[in-house]
């Protein structure tokens, strides 16, 4: 085995070499010279790859040996997990990328390779991954309590943990409901908000009105209020009957028309709506300014101005999921902030641990709690429970995350990273294959179509997305696309030239992508989905 060390600035690379298969592995001198090794997979035929081609490491083979470090987790992994969001039966062919230790905005796998996670995880990290002050605070909490179950007991981090985000929330919002995940919040509030109506005599209010396009999780009643057909599709005859209302996603506005102007003219769909359902409504539900796996569409604050408004004099509960935009995302720590409004319900997860333990809050009025407080005869309680109810161990995690804002002046400081993310972007505003390049706070997305002038986008049997996920991938990035979409969602404590770095890779993972033809074989059986970079 022949290793090569290669420590850049920023970047730390490893390419090991097996000698039988040394043929197997090409460097791609273009970006060699540049700065950059291109990482080729054992199993990549040396001739197969010309320069700037995508090349996945491929699944391991059973008549290699030795194997490497990741193809031995890899072949174990495939062979007894079932992993989220995918069909398993691509990785015969695309890479699964065991990860051994995280540092920072680095994932780094078991021979050595580091990733940029331009994508938090699945947007919850914020910190960084491994983070000393988080992994410290966390430590302390498990020498003192790992665990109570929350139905007649507490604990201090419980405790503070809701005192301080009824402080920190718009005001209004007093009372804590805690979840162990962002569905499972969903599900809390959208039977809450029912069980309210019911506590109050009216159980005829018992439908939701959502916005088309929204993502709110995979459970049942949160893929109900959601409306990625492709994915819900499947479910249809178990989910719940709900009113879609068009989004007011402000790329599909005519041209010329402002975010703004864009925003309060849709709010009229939702102005008729809750005319015409208010008296069997229980609430309203949005992802607030970003539609987040419905592609990162995006919408003017004074769409939710309106939309408070309208729930108000319509008497229907505002929903405000700010699963994937709290705590900064937006720009601000809370993006129903930018409207001025406190909705009835806010749910929080993902960031509000740091990206380290599962957890979701949701924050309701006194109002509503007050609707179940009551003798327990008249069985208005909220018998809702998860069995991880407030684990301290994550109400630790979020303690040392909420320190960590208050310490660092976080949203102030990501006003300048964010600026970087769209300066280092814009030129592929006038590539002939991006329809877009918009941003809200921390988050910017670039969409990929087949035809810029007509924004045809590219049929999604194409898997334009993944083609800029491998080669983000062999650039030392986890970039992954929502289908056409190639998003940045970084951890805060991305530097401004590490977003140079991932704007490179994206121009370059575009060009590759947008090329003539399909870049990807797709198989027949494969399903798009939102979370996919298919
Ligand atoms: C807006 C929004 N709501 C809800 C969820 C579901 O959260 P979880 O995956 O923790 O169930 C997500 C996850 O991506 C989300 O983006």
């Amino acid at each position: 085995m022949l290793a090569i060390a290669l420590d850049l600035p920023k970047m730390c690379y490893r390419l090991d070499l097996d000698r039988q298969q040394a043929g197997s592995y090409k460097i791609d001198l273009t970006l060699a010279s540049r700065g950059f090794r291109k990482y080729l997979g054992p199993g990549t035929p040396s001739n197969a790859a010309p320069l700037n081609t995508i090349c996945y490491p491929t699944a391991p083979s059973s008549r290699r040996t030795p194997m490497t470090l990741n193809a031995d987790w890899m072949k174990r992994d495939l062979a007894v997990l079932w992993h989220p969001c995918t069909q398993m039966k691509d990785h015969e062919r695309l890479p699964l990328i065991p990860i051994k230790r995280g540092e920072g905005v680095w994932l780094e796998d078991f021979e050595g390779k580091r990733y940029l996670d331009a994508v938090s995880s699945w947007w919850v990290n914020v910190f960084g991954h491994a983070n000393a002050f988080i992994n410290g605070r966390i430590r302390d909490q498990l020498d003192q309590l790992e665990h109570v179950m929350l139905a007649g007991f507490s604990h201090a981090p419980v405790v503070e943990l809701s005192e301080r985000l009824v402080a920190l929330t718009p005001k209004g919002l007093d009372r804590v409901f805690y979840a162990d995940n962002g569905s499972s919040g969903i599900e809390v509030a959208l039977k809450m908000s029912h069980h309210y109506w019911i506590n109050h005599g009216q159980p005829g209010k018992r439908r939701f009105i959502t916005l088309t396009n929204s993502y709110h999780g995979e459970t049942v009643a949160a893929m109900s209020v959601g409306d990625v057909s492709l994915f819900t599709e499947t479910y249809r005859a178990l989910l719940l009957d709900c009113i879609k209302v068009p989004t007011p996603d402000c790329y599909l506005r005519p041209e010329g028309e402002t975010w703004e102007a864009h925003s309060r003219r849709m709010f009229e769909h939702m102005e008729r709506a809750l005319a015409e359902h208010a008296h069997e409504t229980a609430a309203v539900i949005v992802e607030p300014l970003i539609q987040g796996a419905g592609g990162m569409r995006m919408y003017h604050p004074v769409y939710l101005t309106l939309l408070r408004e309208a729930c108000d004099r319509y008497g229907v509960h505002l929903i405000h999921d700010e699963i994937a935009v709290g705590f900064g995302r937006t720009g601000t720590m809370f993006a129903c902030e930018q409207a001025g409004i406190t909705p009835d319900f806010l749910i929080l997860s993902k960031a509000l641990t740091g990206g380290y333990l599962p957890m979701a809050a949701v924050l309701t009025t006194n109002d509503v709690y007050q609707a179940f407080y009551d003798e327990y005869e008249t069985l208005r309680a909220f018998l809702h429970s998860h069995t991880y109810t407030g684990n301290p161990l994550a109400c630790a995690a979020a303690l040392a995350t909420l320190d960590l804002f208050e310490q660092q002046n976080v949203i102030e400081a990501n006003k300048g990273l964010a600026q970087r993310m769209g300066s280092a972007t814009a030129h592929l505003a006038d590539h002939p294959h991006v329809a877009e390049v918009r941003q809200t706070g921390m988050a910017l997305a670039i969409e990929m179509v087949q035809d810029k002038s007509t924004r045809t986008p590219y049929a999604w049997q194409e898997r334009r997305g993944l083609a800029v996920y491998g080669h983000a991938l062999s650039r030392g990035a986890l970039l992954r696309p929502l289908g056409n979409v190639v998003y940045f969602l970084p951890p805060y404590v991305i530097t401004p030239e590490q977003i140079d770095f991932l704007a490179e890779v994206a121009s370059e993972g575009i060009d590759i992508a947008t090329r003539k033809g399909p870049s990807v074989q797709v198989s027949a059986d494969f399903h798009p989905d939102h979370r996919d970079p298919g």
